[in-house]
């Protein structure tokens, strides 16, 4: 197969796109992607200060290394989540993508809040994700605002954003719009905006960048990730019907949620449902 732009040899044929692409063009073809996506969605305003929450996986390396091409103000945030090997392998690829791009990161460890995932696997398996997520969005949220950072960056993709949405409907339950948006405003002014600059992007297109361009990663999966069935009926979907992943994405229906009164937690004083947040809430479960 040749390039359809330059005739040289294909690296990637891009179903959705309808076309293949050598190693030179492949890389031109998505950062223009990611641009014009951030641009279509507004998900990232000029002049803003971004944090860049990395993970150490494909998909938040090739956010970071995109923000960077296209000259965004940014630094990176790694959290340790105390997961033995894998928050190893995580901090090693974040520390190289930080050299490779020359951007500051800050790595922050959770065990430093009095716990880490893998307590907290211990302790009350079943809360492990959920817990988790809790967490991250909790010290990502808060070491933002305490450093004067207008947003918060994450790498979720189109695969997460569609499996998300299917596996809500096909459980009945009513969807928390939050999660579906590209970009979130904050309701209260201790909340940080939140955005996904690759909202519109798929993984493999983040993979094939990645490694066209030797970024940084590992793919070392967290151990505790739940099974990726819906992600792979996503993918079933995608293999049968090529540009279902995004199509599905622009025809959703986006409505934002509605916010209640808001309280704030009464240990830290950061937002909370109730009287206490459920970062706080999880932490006096190792209290003592
Ligand atoms: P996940 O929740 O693991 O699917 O990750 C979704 C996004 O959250 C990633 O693309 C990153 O932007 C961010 N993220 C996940 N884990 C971490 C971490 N340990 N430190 C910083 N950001 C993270
Ligand atoms: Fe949070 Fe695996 S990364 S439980
Ligand atoms: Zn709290």
């Amino acid at each position: 197969m040749k390039c359809k732009r330059c005739g040289k040899k294909a690296i990637a044929h891009l179903r959705a796109y309808g076309i293949a692409l050598c190693e030179e063009c492949y890389p031109e073809f998505y950062i223009r992607l990611v641009k014009r996506s951030i641009k279509r969605y507004g998900i990232l305003k000029e002049n803003e200060r971004v944090l860049a929450a990395v993970s150490g996986g494909k998909d938040s390396s090739a956010m970071a290394a995109v923000l960077k091409e296209l000259g965004y103000d940014f630094e990176l945030l790694y959290i340790d989540l105390g997961i033995e090997e894998y928050s190893e392998e995580s901090e090693k690829a974040v520390r190289d993508l930080s050299g490779l791009l020359d951007v500051s990161l800050n790595v922050l460890r959770l065990r430093d809040y009095g716990f880490t995932i893998s307590d907290l696997r211990r302790k009350w398996r079943r809360k492990t994700c959920s817990g988790c997520g809790v967490a991250k969005r909790y010290i990502m949220n808060r070491f933002a605002r305490e450093n004067n950072f207008n947003v918060v960056a994450t790498g979720h993709t189109v695969e997460d954003v569609v499996s998300f949405y299917l596996k809500n409907i096909a459980g009945g339950i009513k969807i928390w719009a939050e999660k579906l948006l590209p970009r979130n405003e904050p309701f209260d002014e201790k909340i940080v905006t939140r955005a996904k600059p690759m909202f519109e992007i798929s993984e493999r297109e983040n993979m094939l960048f990645v490694l066209v361009r030797n970024i940084p990663f590992t793919p070392v999966e967290c151990p505790y990730a739940p099974s990726p069935e819906w992600k792979e009926i996503v993918y079933d979907i995608e293999r049968k019907k090529p540009g279902f992943t995004k199509n599905f994405i622009r025809g959703l229906l986006i409505e934002k949620g509605e916010f209640g009164e808001v309280n704030y937690c009464r240990i830290c004083g950061e937002v909370a449902s109730g009287d206490v947040c459920a970062f706080c809430k999880l932490r006096m479960r190792f209290e003592g």
